[in-house]
């Protein structure tokens, strides 16, 4: 099949080289140019394992290309997926003005050869029908009784770090229309995923679970989905905070309440809360949605403070361990809000880093992909290459993202340069137990 993808950011580029993968013919359309001119050679704007060979692969075969041209893109697709961002407006709703513009875009180029525009973008519950209207605003009145395009709502649930493998081996797969002809397209367009055909490795497995459903409900699962992962990690959080009052230790708590499988032991860590683009503007945008009907979602709000809560706990545990902060030099290890990707939109370690400097600390950072934060953290924090230059006369390292290198630390050099040996564990990824041998004071998350 024709296939376009609109806005190829982390989701529309990760779409289009699987789509590609999978024997589609995929054309990536992008306003920004520096991102088109990299993508054509090949580069990938960002970080994200394994979507770079994919991305080679599908330029080589030239089953993928990328255009800046609406003109160039739809005309020749069949199936066109708008990947834009939709980022939080300062009252907590989702801004969609990327999306209209798009939608204006290409609704004029629709033609007479049915099309499915499907969003894979996180949009307001009743978008569907809201593109149906801008499309039909473009038409005549002769086109609009032809009925030649449909509206699916497809939500994305890939996660940055996994993404290629997530968008390939998805545990499901929504898709939300009122449009029969628009569902069974999309739906053979991903019958290559759905029978993991493919591939060898997974020739074995069941089919992939696709589920037909109408655009609103498609639109509601994307945000239940998110709004229930986070309140998964605030509820483990808030555990976590119980056991540091009471000498109980999460990680066992944890494993045994994770056990029990109505409950499950994905997302049962605790730390210093989620943070990434997603999960914060899909719930306050959930939560808008609610309120604007009449109902105020307690829970939903509860896991925003929760979690806005849970950074800040890092700055208590410093103020225990070194009384005043002021003065004082802070080393952070790790940026991105997850190990395996660059993306800083929410990043705890922005947090952290904003309150730090506001209680006069000066703020070292190191991490294995991000090398400069940009405005406004210019001339805030100092750079460093790796760990032991990063702790150099601080008074404490504190693991912000748990990446692979920094689990393995070399106490004895880091011992030798620090100021004040204290390091908290904000991901309980370290061995506290050697850490603590070895002579440091360490701190993790709901561990007494
Ligand atoms: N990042 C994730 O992990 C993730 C996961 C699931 C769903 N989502 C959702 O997917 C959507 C995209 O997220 P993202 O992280 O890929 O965003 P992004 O900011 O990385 O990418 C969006 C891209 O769209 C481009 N764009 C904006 N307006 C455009 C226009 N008018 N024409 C062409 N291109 C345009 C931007 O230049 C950018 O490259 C959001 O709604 C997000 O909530 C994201």
């Amino acid at each position: 099949m024709r296939v376009c993808v609109i806005g190829t950011g982390y989701v529309g580029t990760v779409t289009a080289a699987c789509f590609a993968h999978v024997g589609h013919d995929v054309v990536g359309l992008e306003q920004d140019p520096d991102k088109v001119a990299k993508l054509k050679a090949g580069e990938l704007p960002f970080v994200e394992p394994d979507c770079a060979t994919l991305l080679g692969d599908g330029l080589d075969a030239g089953r993928l290309r990328f255009t800046e041209s609406y003109e160039d893109a739809i005309p020749e697709s069949d199936v066109v997926f708008i990947c834009v961002g939709t980022p939080l407006t300062e009252t907590g709703d989702a801004n969609v003005d990327a999306l209209r513009d798009v939608v204006t875009n290409l609704a004029p180029l629709i033609g007479d050869r049915f099309k499915t525009i499907v969003t894979k973008s996180t949009v307001p519950v009743g978008s569907g029908d809201w593109i149906t209207m801008l499309i039909e605003d473009a038409m005549s009145p002769s086109q609009v009784r032809m009925r030649n395009f449909g509206v699916v709502s497809n939500p994305e649930f890939l996660r940055e770090g996994s993404a290629v493998a997530d968008f390939l081996y998805p545990d499901r797969i929504v898709l939300g229309s009122s449009s029969q002809d628009a569902l069974d397209q999309v739906a053979l367009l991903y019958d290559t995923i759905v029978r993991q055909d493919f591939t060898d490795a997974h020739a074995d497995l069941a089919p992939i679970p696709l589920i037909r459903t109408t655009l609103e409900s498609a639109e509601l699962i994307k945000y239940a989905a998110n709004a229930f992962l986070a309140t998964k990690i605030s509820f483990i959080n808030e555990i976590a905070n119980i056991c540091e009052r009471i000498g109980g230790d999460i990680e066992q708590v944890a494993e045994g309440i994770g056990l029990d499988r109505r409950i499950g032991n994905a997302f049962l860590s605790a730390g210093i809360g989620w943070g990434g683009s997603c999960f914060r503007k899909d719930i306050l945008a959930l939560t808008r949605t609610a309120e604007e009907y009449g109902f105020t979602p307690t829970l939903l709000r509860s896991t925003v403070d929760v979690n806005e809560a849970q950074r800040l706990g890092v700055i208590r545990k410093l103020q225990d361990e070194l009384k005043i902060l002021k003065g004082k030099r802070i080393g952070l290890l790790g940026l991105s809000f997850k190990p395996d990707t660059d993306d800083l939109r929410d990043a705890p370690s922005l947090t952290l880093i904003e309150r730090l400097d506001n209680a006069g600390c000066r703020v070292g950072v190191t991490d294995p992909v991000v090398t400069s934060l940009g405005e406004p953290f210019d001339g805030v924090v100092t750079f460093h290459t790796d760990v032991e230059d990063l702790a150099d006369g601080v008074d404490a390292l504190v693991l912000v993202t748990e990446w692979p290198e920094y689990r393995d630390l070399n106490l004895d050099k880091l011992a030798a340069r620090m100021r004040t040996k204290v390091i908290i564990d904000g991901r309980n990824a370290l061995d506290g137990d050697a850490i603590r041998r070895a002579g440091f004071r360490y701190v993790g998350v709901g561990r007494s």
